[in-house]
């Protein structure tokens, strides 16, 4: 497929798919471009789909990517208040670039308010369940009344990235968002191939990434790693592997645990 630029009209396609739409996609997007998946998305459901960004190494690429196949592509970003200050520029930098505005989700103010007053600033390093509120209400909150605009969503997960991401897929049903698309371009993607594709074609990224920082989050849950460590090790560091999910992309986050109660129990 050719991706053209400015051809987001109406969707070409009813949202909703059956299960079995969605494995033969699968199947054919196996032999497809990431730019080839992205393009059929925004045909697919024009101004309906929503390119979820942090403003990291894969968002940017699909970012560049959008702005290839249409200038009416919808960006948006949580910003949870505690991102780095390399986040904000890169966003900067990328607006600046492809001339797009990004959708900034915030956190309700009143529920920030509260949780701040409960508990601190800093009540995520106590407990699992303190940083998942924290992120629940910085990042999932927002994320539902970004999704709740859409019937599909893109994302720049990778299946490489984590344990807890082996089973990602192109296309999938997001049940944990309404049961809406949920389209991974990148998913077959390797660290090399992201990085490859920032250099060939001369996209902003995050300067972080050039500090060692191979993931990035917010400011306080993000740390450095050393060479060789897991590429998301310096994200919640303090946590187990198995844990490091925020609640963005609980679907892997779900069937993992399954798998080690299962694996328990036999
Ligand atoms: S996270 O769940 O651990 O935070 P990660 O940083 O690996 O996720 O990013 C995976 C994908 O989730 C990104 O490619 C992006 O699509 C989406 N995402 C993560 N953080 C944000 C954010 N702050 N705003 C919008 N999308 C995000
Ligand atoms: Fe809060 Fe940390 Fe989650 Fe950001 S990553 S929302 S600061 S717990």
């Amino acid at each position: 497929m050719t991706a053209q630029p400015h051809m987001l009209t109406m969707p070409l396609a009813e949202p909703a798919l059956s299960q079995a739409e969605i494995d033969a996609l699968n199947v054919r997007f196996a032999d497809c471009t990431a730019q080839e998946i992205l393009a059929w998305g925004l045909e697919t459901y024009g101004d309906r789909l929503v390119i979820a960004s942090s403003f990291g190494a894969e968002d940017v690429v699909l970012i560049d990517m959008a702005a290839g196949i249409s200038r009416d592509a919808r960006i948006f970003t949580l910003d949870t208040g505690r991102l780095h200050q390399e986040t904000y520029d890169v966003m900067d930098a990328v607006r600046t670039k492809y001339g797009i505005s990004v959708e900034v989700m915030s956190p309700d103010t009143v529920t920030l308010q509260e949780l701040i007053r409960a508990k601190g600033p800093n009540s995520f390093y106590a407990s699992v369940d303190n940083r998942r509120e924290c992120c629940n209400v910085r990042k999932m909150q927002p994320l539902r009344r970004a999704l709740g605009t859409a019937d599909a969503w893109v994302t720049g997960l990778r299946r490489e990235q984590s344990v807890t991401r082996t089973d990602v897929q192109f296309v999938e049903i997001d049940d944990s968002n309404g049961g809406i698309v949920k389209l991974n371009p990148l998913a077959a993607w390797s660290e090399d191939d992201v990085w490859g594709y920032i250099r060939d074609n001369d996209v902003p990224y995050n300067k972080l990434h050039d500090q060692g920082f191979p993931s990035i989050g917010c400011a306080p849950c993000t740390r450095a790693v050393e060479p060789g460590e897991d590429v998301r090790a310096g994200r919640w560091w303090w946590e187990e592997p198995e844990l490091k999910e925020c609640g963005l992309h609980p679907g892997y986050f779900r069937d993992l645990a399954a798998a080690a109660e299962a694996a328990a129990q036999n």
